[in-house]
C-alpha cells in the first residue's frame, strides 16, 4: 500500500509527509519538480526511512505519471502540487496556468486512464485528493458571514484563478467519470518550512536581518490563519473519512487583520530576539505599495469538517504563531538556504518600487 504526494517538498506537502511519516506506516511517494519552492532538505530527516520515496518529476509529464502509477499503484493522490503566490501570478501568470491548470488537467487524465482500467476495489478505495484554497470564494466585506463550501467561486487574482480552474477540473472528472475525488479548501497556513516570500517568514527573515517589513496598502486587509500541522492532521482525516465528491473547508478559526500578524511578530520577536540597540522592531515597518486587485477578507466556515469528521484545529494563533516564530530562530541555516539566488532575484525585483 502507498499513496503519492505530488508537490511534496514544498511547504505544506513537505509538512504533510513528515506527518504522515509520524503517524502512519505506508510507503509515501514524493513527486516534486524542484521549482524555486521545492526544497529537499525539508525532508533531509526522513531521507532514509524505508516508508519514504522521493521522485525528481513534473506533474505535467503523463508518460513519468503513466509509469509510476503502474509501478506503485497507490490507493491516494494527495495533490499538492502548484504555484502558490499570489504577487508572482500577478506579475507572470503563465507558470500557473500551466502547472496548476494544464498540470492538474494531464495528471487527472493520466490517472483517470489507469484508475478505470485497474480491477472494481482499487477503484473503490482510490482517493484523489486536491488541496485547493479559500482564495477561490473571492473576497468578503468586513460583516460578512464566513465562506462556506456552497459559496460561489469568484476569484481575484490569477492565482486564485487558476486554482478554481483546477477545482472545477477535479469536479467534473467525478461527476464525468465517477473519479472518486475529494477537494480542501483551507485558509492561509503558517509554520515551519515555510518559504520566505509568504508575509509570515518574510516579516521574521527582514525583521532579523535590519531590513523593512512591508505592508501592502493600509495592513488592514484579513486572513484566516491555520497552523500548518493542523492542516496535515485534518488532510489526513478527510482521507480516511472523507465523503467522495464533497468538498471540505479547513481553517483556523484565526482571523487577523495582517498589521497585527506583524506586530504580534515584531512583540514576539521582542521578547526572544531583541534588537542589538534594543529598540522596537516595529521601527522596522514599511506601509508600500498596495497589490493590485487585494482580497479584503477571507474567513473560513470550517463547521462541516468539525460535525462530519470530528477534526478540530489544535492550535490559536497565540501558540502557533510562537511555535512558529521558535522554528525560524531554531533553523537559521535553512531560512539561509533558501534566501538566495532566485529568491534575492525575486525580492529585488518586487519591492524595488
Ligand atoms: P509551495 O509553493 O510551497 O510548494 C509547491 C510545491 O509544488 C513545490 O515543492 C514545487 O516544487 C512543486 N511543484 C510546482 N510545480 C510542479 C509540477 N509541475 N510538478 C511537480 N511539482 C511541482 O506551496 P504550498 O504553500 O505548500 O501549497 C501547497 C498547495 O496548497 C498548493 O496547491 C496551494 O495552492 C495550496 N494552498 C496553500 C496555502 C498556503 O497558505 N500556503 C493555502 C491554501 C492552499
Ligand atoms: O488564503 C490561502 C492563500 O494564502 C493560499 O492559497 C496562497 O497559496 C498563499 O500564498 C496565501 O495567499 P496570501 O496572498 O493571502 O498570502 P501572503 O503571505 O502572500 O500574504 C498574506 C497577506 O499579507 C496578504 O493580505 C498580502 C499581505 N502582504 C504580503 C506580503 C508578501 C503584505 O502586506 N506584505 C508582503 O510583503
Amino acid at each position: 500500500m502507498s499513496i503519492l504526494v505530488t508537490g511534496g517538498a514544498g511547504f505544506i506537502g513537505s509538512n504533510f509527509i513528515l506527518d504522515w511519516i509520524e503517524h502512519q506506516e505506508e510507503l509515501v511517494i514524493n513527486i516534486d519538480k524542484l521549482t524555486y519552492a521545492g526544497n529537499k532538505e525539508n525532508l533531509t530527516t526522513i531521507t532514509n526511512n524505508s516508508h519514504y520515496k522521493f521522485i525528481h518529476g513534473d506533474i505535467g509529464n503523463s508518460d513519468f505519471i503513466q509509469n509510476l502509477m503502474k509501478k506503485y499503484q497507490p490507493r491516494a493522490i494527495v495533490h499538492f502540487a502548484a504555484e502558490s503566490h499570489v504577487d508572482r501570478s500577478i506579475a507572470d501568470p503563465s507558470a500557473f496556468i500551466n502547472t496548476n491548470i494544464v498540470g492538474t488537467f494531464s495528471l487527472l487524465e493520466t490517472v483517470r486512464a489507469f484508475w478505470q482500467n485497474s480491477d472494481e476495489g482499487y477503484r473503490t478505495a482510490f482517493r484523489f485528493l486536491h488541496i485547493s484554497t479559500d482564495e477561490v470564494y473571492g473576497s468578503l466585506d468586513a460583516s460578512a458571514p464566513a465562506f462556506c463550501e456552497t459559496n460561489p467561486f469568484a476569484p481575484n487574482s490569477p492565482y486564485s484563478a487558476s486554482k478554481a480552474a483546477s477545482d472545477h477540473l477535479v469536479r467534473a472528472y467525478y461527476h464525468t467519470y465517477g473519479l472518486p475525488v475529494i477537494t480542501t479548501h483551507c485558509s492561509n497556513n503558517y509554520g515551519p518550512y515555510q518559504f520566505p516570500e509568504k508575509l509570515i517568514p518574510l516579516i521574521i527573515h527582514n525583521a532579523l536581518s535590519g531590513k523593512s517589513l512591508p505592508i501592502y496598502g493600509d495592513g488592514k486587509q484579513i486572513r484566516d490563519w491555520l497552523y500548518v500541522k493542523d492542516h496535515c492532521t485534518a488532510l489526513r482525516c478527510v482521507l480516511t473519512s472523507g465523503r467522495v465528491g464533497e468538498t471540505y473547508n479547513i481553517g483556523g478559526w484565526n482571523e487577523r487583520t495582517n498589521i497585527d500578524v506583524v506586530m504580534t511578530l515584531c512583540d514576539l520577536l521582542a521578547q526572544l530576539k531583541p534588537r542589538k540597540d534594543g529598540k522596537p522592531y516595529t521601527g522596522q515597518m514599511t506601509f508600500v505599495k498596495d497589490r493590485p486587485g487585494h482580497d479584503q477578507r477571507y474567513a473560513l466556515n470550517a463547521a462541516k469538517i468539525e460535525s462530519e469528521l470530528g477534526w478540530k484545529p489544535q492550535e490559536t494563533f497565540e501558540t502557533g504563531i510562537y511555535k512558529t516564530l521558535c522554528w525560524y530562530l531554531e533553523n537559521p541555516n535553512w531560512v539561509a538556504h533558501v534566501s538566495t539566488g532566485s529568491y534575492r532575484h525575486w525580492i529585488d525585483q518586487h519591492y524595488q518600487a
